[in-house]
């Protein structure tokens, strides 16, 4: 090999390598940069077993999705439930849950029996629980508009604008 094609081989494995590090530095900052899922809840771990058995036994999750989970043999247009807590607070919630007509809190655009049920005459206790536990599902703020713009447009079917 001579003298300058040594420089020229060189010179393009400096390069390479100067690539490749500063790709794998990108990289790692975006994994840094990741904020992650931004739904959390702040229950207790008692509250929260208690709260999945009232859950499944009232079927909410029959409509509603919650952690990103719902039933796929049902295809109603319900608010997702992750990130609840952080638009509704838990008097709003046991309110909506106690009423004998839900859609006068909430108007619905749904056909009736995929509306949100009255819970008015389950036991008031099983109503506390729940509104406690659903207030207890946040969101992280940087995705609190997104929530809401999601949940807005599940509701009433139109774009949402601020
Ligand atoms: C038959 C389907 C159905 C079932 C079962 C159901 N929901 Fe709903 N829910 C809805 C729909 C649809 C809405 C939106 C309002 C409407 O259209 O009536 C709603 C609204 C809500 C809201 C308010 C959402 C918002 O954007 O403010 C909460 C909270 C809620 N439901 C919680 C529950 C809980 C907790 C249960 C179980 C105890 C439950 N739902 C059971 C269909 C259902």
């Amino acid at each position: 090999m001579r003298k300058g094609e040594k420089a020229i081989l060189l010179g393009i494995t400096a390069f390479v390598v100067v690539v490749m590090a500063v790709k794998a530095w990108m990289v790692s900052q975006d994994k840094e940069k990741d904020p992650g899922i931004p739904f959390y809840s702040t229950a207790s771990p008692e509250l929260a077993r208690e709260a999945s058995v009232l859950y499944r036994k009232y079927k909410c999750r029959d409509c509603h999705a919650l952690w990103g989970v719902r039933n796929i043999m049902q295809a109603v247009p319900a608010p997702s439930l992750d990130g609840m807590g952080s638009m509704r607070d838990e008097e709003w919630l046991y309110s909506y849950f106690s009423s004998e007509n839900p859609q006068a809190i909430l108007p619905s655009r749904l056909k009736p029996r995929f509306r949100m049920p009255s819970f008015a005459k389950i036991p008031e206790a099983d109503r506390r629980k729940l509104a406690k536990y659903i207030a207890s599902l946040k969101v992280e703020d940087w995705y609190l508009d997104e929530a809401r713009k999601t949940a807005y447009e599940k509701l009433t079917g139109k774009d949402y604008r601020q």
